[in-house]
């Protein structure tokens, strides 16, 4: 059984590989093209690959000996699971893994946001600090007691929501499609609609996959809706977000500031962000901690080999090729 890896890996991960007996080949060198994976992946049973990758039928159709592809992330919007399931191609993900570290870094672009961080950092960097004022260049607004809005109460969405309701002592509404009334017990959330939290919330952080039905979910009506204070974090999937508008929004004076760690167009960042002072702007990495991407690796390593070995990966996406019998 062979493996084809899209760019190197943690050597735990590969490590595993070698011990199950998995002979891999993996990409040391630059990001590959779309031609450069299909040529690559040619006479392999099984991929592992980043969000980064995509995934789309043409790939999954140049190979006829491909039993799995392994995503080393929760989302796999990067992938045409449709076109696998049809082509009885295992996918797989991690989920589970990154809920902490990801809630750990929405409070880091949270709190960056709101008490001005980076551009103090900048000033005292410069040499600008010339001893305590009452009245500074860089008052924040406090966190504390204020609220918050989730959009998505899954995994992340309580871990999040967790951190505020017992960190930070926030006032917690969420919009779910489904509604999670343990999690209201447990965490003090308020289920609300999506335009009541918009109209509610001091700060509102995006946890929803990307979907065709959360492409653009926040656009010129949404941003026109929040309050003017307000601030709009996004870790989930930069699509989820018009950028054009937000960076509208921005100027305009629609909301205050913004924290994001994905884009529109990853890895471009809208050009007129990059001129805003009321943005924080982090290259997607939210699950990046030593520990977390280092059990990512390994975890999309298990689900390889899982398939390979014809059992069910543990993170299996698309649970019908198993059902309905996977080519051998
Ligand atoms: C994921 O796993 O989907 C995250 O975006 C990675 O940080």
């Amino acid at each position: 059984m062979r493996v084809y890896i899209s760019q190197r890996i943690f050597s735990e991960a590969q490590e595993f590989l070698r011990k199950e007996g998995i002979t891999f080949e993996m990409n040391e060198g630059a990001r590959l093209s779309k031609e450069g994976l299909i040529k690559k992946i040619q006479g392999a049973d099984g991929v592992i690959c980043l969000l980064s990758d995509q995934i789309d039928s043409e790939i999954l159709e140049s190979n006829p000996r491909l039993k799995v592809i392994s995503n080393i992330a929760v989302g796999y919007d990067n992938i045409n699971v449709g076109a696998a399931t049809k082509l009885k191609i295992m996918v797989t993900n991690t989920p589970g893994v990154l809920t902490e570290t990801t809630a750990d870094l929405v409070f880091a672009l949270l709190l960056s946001v709101a008490r001005r961080i980076v551009e103090a950092d900048k000033f005292t960097r410069a040499g600008k600090y010339e001893g305590w004022e009452l009245i500074q260049p860089h008052l924040g607004i406090d966190i504390y007691g204020k609220t918050l809005g989730i959009i998505g109460l899954g995994r992340i969405g309580r871990a999040v929501a967790k951190r505020a309701y017992l960190g930070f002592d926030m006032k917690i509404l969420y919009y779910d499609e489904i509604r999670n009334k343990q999690a209201e017990k447990e965490l003090g959330t308020e289920f609300v609609e999506f335009d009541e939290l918009l109209e509610r919330s001091d700060f509102v952080s995006i946890h929803t996959p990307l979907t065709e039905k959360t492409r653009h979910m926040f656009s010129h009506t949404q941003f026109r809706k929040m309050k003017k204070s307000a601030f709009l974090i996004n870790t989930a999937r930069g699509p989820v977000v018009n950028e054009g508008e937000l960076v509208r929004a921005l100027k305009d004076g629609e909301i205050k500031g913004a924290g994001l760690d994905v884009y529109e167009e990853e890895p471009k960042v809208h050009p007129e962000l990059v001129k805003l002072d009321n943005v924080v702007l982090l290259p997607h990495i939210a699950s990046a901690s030593v520990e977390t991407r280092t059990t990512m690796a390994t975890m999309a390593a298990e689900n390889v080999v899982a398939a390979l070995k014809g059992k069910e990966p543990p993170n299996l996406v698309n649970k019908e090729v198993v059902r309905r019998g996977r080519a051998q």
